[in-house]
């Protein structure tokens, strides 16, 4: 694990949604432009574990939809391994992120008619022959190393949150990503689910180096991160805390 090299690195962004203009003729002319995060400059180092907190508006969905190339900055830049993302098009960002990002939402994000399995498979379902290993077959051990191994053919909602989340886990490994973005990921479970999830989490960090960066509110988790940075009205403080 090298501890001192960028994996993130976050150059002097802004994030305005809208562009200013009255959305309707209909509305008097308001203008419609929410400037969400602020000239926000965050580097992560590989290997690290930060935790973005802020109040709810703040900025930190916004900011790790950026890091995630999920969306794209008004201004400024967003480098993954030193890779500028925006020079990243189509078929090509796809690949990269799919390589190297793994997603965890609050409400899990799995295709309710899909089984667990099926959803952990889905992300590399169109790339099987590329993908270098037995698609399948990771699946079902990454279910199995979660606790899942009696409910692979579940559907979601036979599922509690705390096996959801997990399942969302899993299909958020599939493709060794070096970089985890959680955003609340424990949001919606009760204190003990969200535990068990959080120490998943550290496990994965702290055991196979996978870098991660998570959103969340409770100051209980935060003070399990490296390093704790804080978003207000979408700006960061020069000195991060
Ligand atoms: N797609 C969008 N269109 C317009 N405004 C948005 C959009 N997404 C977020 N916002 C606004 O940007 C600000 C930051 O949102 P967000 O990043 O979701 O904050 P947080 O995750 O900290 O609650 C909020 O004021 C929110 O209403
Ligand atoms: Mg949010």
């Amino acid at each position: 694990m090298q501890e001192s090299s960028p994996l993130v690195q976050v150059e002097q962004v802004y994030k305005v949604y809208g562009d200013g203009t009255a959305r309707s003729r209909s509305v008097a002319a308001t203008p419609f432009a929410v400037h969400a995060l602020d000239n926000v400059s965050l580097t992560i180092a590989k290997g690290e574990f930060v935790a973005i907190c802020g109040p709810s508006g703040s900025g930190k969905s916004t900011l790790l939809n950026l890091i995630g190339t999920l969306d794209k900055p008004t201004n400024g830049r967003v480098l993954i391994n030193g890779v500028d993302v925006s020079t990243l098009k189509g078929n090509a960002l796809a690949d990269f992120r799919r390589n190297t990002i793994g997603f965890i939402f609050q409400l899990f994000n799995l295709v309710p008619s899909l089984t667990a399995l099926e959803n952990v498979m889905l992300p590399l379902i169109p790339y099987r022959r590329k993908a270098g290993f037995n698609v399948p077959e990771r699946a079902r051990e990454l279910l199995a190393g979660l606790g899942l191994e009696n409910r692979l053919n579940h559907l979601p909602g036979q599922l509690s949150g705390g096996e959801q989340q997990r399942v969302a886990i899993a299909r958020a490994l599939l493709n060794r990503p070096q970089l985890i973005l959680a955003d609340e990921p424990t949001g919606n479970l009760d204190s003990q689910n969200g535990s068990e999830i959080l120490a998943l989490l550290q496990r994965l960090n702290q055991e196979q180096g996978v870098t991660l960066a998570l959103i969340t509110h409770d100051p209980g988790i935060a003070a399990q991160a490296n390093r704790v940075v804080q978003l207000q009205d979408g700006r960061l403080p020069d000195v991060e805390v």
